[in-house]
This record gives structure tokens, C-alpha cells and sequence, in this order.
């Protein structure tokens, strides 16, 4: 990380505040004063401001139930951004892994750990996404009280989406009611839920992400907390090697 990133990440200092304190030679690396805020440093390198060594604040990992017509964006936009519901310091370190449409509700998961979120929403790791869907057409298929099962084997199989040259992976639908089911995916493809539907020619009008991995959509719409370290030692990935891998 940048030597100015980790002032900033260990001390109450800005990013301007940081560049500052560094061109006035005020920051060591490994004994040497080093007055280049663009320089690549490393945790386990000994860097010191005014005689005390710096250690960066530890990683934060936060699940907020997005409200409808909020963005996920750190800046407002057309809609509120959903930062403004978060009441935590310096949530310009944060980012949002997995984002949610303007009209979608549910489970986000927002943290300073880039490497964390990479991995999480990595393809390679197949991490499932539950989502609740309400749909303008009926699912219902011959018997009441399931889905037409020519469309469960559809999203089983993979959809064509107009302009990708890959199916979709398999894709489960599980029925809870004659307009509304729940889909789990294991991708994270630029509208996938809306996009999906479109294809076998139903629309979505309303969309609720329920879980990512094993983690549930615990909290209230627009309440946020922190994961346990449990949480996030475990999630998304496949196995505890992938993770020790990453370390
Ligand atoms: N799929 C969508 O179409 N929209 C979302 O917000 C999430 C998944």
C-alpha cells in the first residue's frame, strides 16, 4: 500500500494531512526518512512518525440491510448513498463488496479489506447469493404450489443473456408463491436476477438479497453491524486452505 494510505490507515491523519507530514521528512521507513507519499510499503516494514511505530487499525467487515431507492456508492447520486446510514469513522476507507441496484434490497457487505472482498465475490469461489424475487408473471406450473418445471430446468441448465457468450452457471429456484421465488446464484454478472428473468420473459419487480455465503440478512432494513471474525474467516470460502492461502 502506499506509504500516505498507511499514515492515514494508523493515524487520525487525512490523505492531505499525510502528505503533508511525509514531504516534511516526519515519517521513517526501516530507520530511513522517506518523503514520497507514493511509496510502496508493507505492514511488517517499521515505519514511524515522530518517534512511535505505526500500526494500521484493524480491518473492518460490516453487513447492512440496504433500504430501497439508496446507492451503493460512497457518494450520493440520484439516490442517497448508502454510507449515509453508516455512523463509523473514516468511511472513506471503506468500500462495498457486491453491489446492489438503486431498487434492490437486502444483505451488503462493506469493508477496507480489498483482498477480502476480491476474494468473496471471486468467481473461482462459487460463493452463493440467495435472492427473494417478485415477479409481474406466475411461475406456477401445472400443480399449484410449484414452479413450471421446464423453467426450474432452465436456470438449472444455464441462461443465454443477450451479449455474453457464457451461460449462466446453474442457477437453483425454489417456489415460495405463485409470484415469488427465491433464486440462488453463484455469479455476480452486471442486473444477473433481472436479466435472467427477462430471458425466459417474466420481469422482476422487486428483488431482496437474503444471504451471501452463510451469512443472513440478520439486521432491519437500513441497520448495519459488524461480522463476527468467525464470519469472516469462513466466508465464501470453499475450503480453510484457500483462506490461509491468501495470508
Ligand atoms: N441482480 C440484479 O439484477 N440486481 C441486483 O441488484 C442484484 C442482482
Amino acid at each position: 500500500m502506499r506509504l500516505d494510505k498507511f499514515v492515514c490507515k494508523s493515524t487520525t491523519l487525512n490523505r492531505q494531512q499525510a502528505v503533508l507530514v511525509i514531504s516534511a521528512g516526519e515519517v521513517t521507513v526501516n530507520g530511513n526518512a522517506i518523503v514520497d507519499a507514493a511509496v510502496q510499503v508493507h505492514e511488517s516494514n517499521c515505519i514511524e512518525f515522530q518517534g512511535e511505530r505505526l500500526l494500521p487499525r484493524p480491518f473492518r467487515y460490516i453487513l447492512l440491510n440496504k433500504p430501497k431507492s439508496t446507492l451503493c456508492s460512497n457518494v450520493d447520486g440520484d439516490y442517497p448513498s448508502i454510507f449515509n446510514l453508516l455512523n463509523v469513522p473514516n468511511p472513506d476507507e471503506l468500500h462495498i463488496a457486491g453491489r446492489l441496484d438503486a431498487d434492490t434490497t437486502g444483505l451488503v457487505l462493506i469493508t477496507d479489506d480489498g483482498r477480502w472482498s476480491f476474494n468473496v465475490f471471486n468467481p473461482k469461489y462459487h460463493c452463493q447469493k440467495v435472492y427473494r424475487v417478485r415477479l409481474r408473471d406466475s411461475i406456477e406450473g401445472e400443480h399449484k404450489g410449484e414452479i413450471d418445471g421446464q423453467l426450474v430446468a432452465r436456470f438449472k441448465q444455464g441462461l443465454q443473456l443477450p451479449g455474453e457468450t457464457k451461460l449462466t452457471l446453474p442457477a437453483k429456484l425454489v417456489y415460495v408463491s405463485e409470484r415469488e421465488a427465491l433464486l440462488t446464484i453463484s455469479e455476480g454478472r452486471y442486473h444477473q436476477v433481472k436479466r435472467m428473468f427477462a430471458a425466459v420473459g417474466n420481469r422482476v419487480v422487486g428483488l431482496h438479497r437474503e444471504r451471501v455465503g452463510s451469512i443472513e440478512c440478520d439486521v432491519a432494513c437500513g441497520e448495519w453491524r459488524y461480522l463476527s471474525d468467525i464470519e469472516v474467516e469462513g466466508f465464501g470460502f470453499s475450503s480453510l486452505s484457500e483462506l490461509d492461502n491468501r495470508r
